[in-house]
């Protein structure tokens, strides 16, 4: 009896001392005080857990830049640079994150630029899964990349008020390009030239989300026409709101497979999809349009009088079978029905 105690108590006590010494443990960065990174060897850099995103130099020009990169083939793409008006450095330049937990571009001449600001209390560093490459001091995160997008967002960043997005000068070449993206302060989002005044003239696109003096709030939706489709709502009161779509996955309705049923055809174009049957054929229900035809057929057809076995082919002009466009359905014991389903191609 009094072992089992003495064991549970040590257990107890195990379990404490496991328990206590785990908080103190915040080591959240895995590249670690004293690494350092080379454009040369191989293009080394730091990769993020799952692979898909790494940190260090890229080639740019006849030299190198620092950023972020969704690693691919054959291209990787650039999300993220740092100081990215900045001239390429060249192959004898290193990253280096010093012992007093700065984050520096150093370069031939002794020359010597922190990549974070001036922070240098950080104790570790890490490339995440998100892209975000963030450097932390104990258990806080002191630095990310997220809060300076480049040209570019990705999910779980976002653009503040008075914060924008700046586009590249080419796919190539990641300085500041021709055009930028205002998150103003009224709540719209603005694009405009930057050799412009930005003024309400010189903008060519805009979210219009700057009506809603409350809040907008965003949805995405399976809608019943088998779009996937964004919208936001913009409460201009607590009763009233306008609705956008924002972003529909497909453009034209007829692009949905399935959208008529069996041995009937979509047409138009747009948000406006209409299903028809084929010549001979008879709606389902004529109360629901994606109900579906069948062949209005003679009972002697069936029967397989003479008379009843004639049939002729019909053409029907631009029409698009895209996918096995014929089956044959078991409708039971014995029945056995014939199904065509297409769309109208314009
Ligand atoms: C990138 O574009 C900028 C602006 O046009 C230019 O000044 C710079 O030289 C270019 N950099 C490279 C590496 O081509
Ligand atoms: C790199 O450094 C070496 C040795 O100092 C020098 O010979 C070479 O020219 C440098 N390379 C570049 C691209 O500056
Ligand atoms: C960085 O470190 C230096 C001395 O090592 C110190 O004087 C400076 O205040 C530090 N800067 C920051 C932002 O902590
Ligand atoms: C933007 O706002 C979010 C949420 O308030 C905040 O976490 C983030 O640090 C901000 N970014 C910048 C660059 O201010
Ligand atoms: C089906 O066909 C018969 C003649 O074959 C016709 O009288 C009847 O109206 C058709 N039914 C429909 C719903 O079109
Ligand atoms: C086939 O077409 C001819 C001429 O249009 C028509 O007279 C005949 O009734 C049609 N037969 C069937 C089975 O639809």
């Amino acid at each position: 009896m009094a072992l089992e105690s003495c064991l549970l108590l040590l257990i107890l006590f195990l379990l404490f001392v496991e328990t206590r010494t785990k908080p103190n443990q915040c080591n959240h960065g895995e590249i670690h005080l004293g690494s350092q990174l080379f454009p040369t060897s191989n293009l080394q850099s730091w990769i993020s857990p799952s692979g898909h995103f790494a940190f260090g130099f890229y080639p740019q020009g006849n030299g190198f830049a620092i950023g972020v990169w969704l690693i691919g083939q054959p291209d990787n793409t650039v999300v993220w640079t740092v100081n990215r008006d900045d001239p390429p450095v060249s192959s004898n330049a290193t990253i280096h994150f010093s012992e007093k937990g700065e984050l520096l571009l150093r370069t031939e001449k002794g020359y010597e630029k922190p990549i974070a600001g001036d922070l240098n209390v950080s104790d570790s560093a890490s490339m995440l899964d998100s892209g975000n490459f963030v450097l932390y001091s104990g258990c806080n995160r002191i630095w990310q990349s997220f809060d300076f997008p480049t040209d570019t967002i990705l999910g779980g960043q976002s653009l503040n008020i008075s914060h924008e997005l700046v586009s590249s000068v080419s796919s190539s070449n990641h300085s500041s390009g021709r055009f930028f993206l205002a998150m103003q302060e009224d709540g719209n989002l603005v694009a405009y030239p930057r050799k412009s005044a930005a003024l309400p003239n010189d903008a060519y696109w805009a979210s219009h989300t700057d009506e809603n003096v409350g809040t907008t709030i965003f949805r995405a939706t399976l809608d019943a026409d088998g779009i996937f489709k964004l919208y936001s709502h913009c409460f201009e009161s607590k009763t009233s709101w306008r609705v956008h779509t924002e972003w529909s996955a497909l453009s034209n309705q007829c692009d949905v497979h399935g959208f008529c049923d069996f041995n009937s055809y979509c047409s138009g174009t747009g948000t406006n999809g209409e299903c028809s049957c084929y010549r001979g054929f008879v709606i389902n229900d004529p109360d629901d349009k994606f109900s579906g035809c069948y062949r209005n057929a003679s009972e002697s057809f069936c029967a397989g009088s003479k008379e009843g076995r004639q049939y002729n082919l019909t053409r029907i002009e631009n029409l698009l079978f895209e996918r096995d466009p014929y089956s044959v359905l078991e409708l039971g014991r014995g029945k056995v029905s014939f199904v065509l389903s297409g769309r109208l191609s314009m």
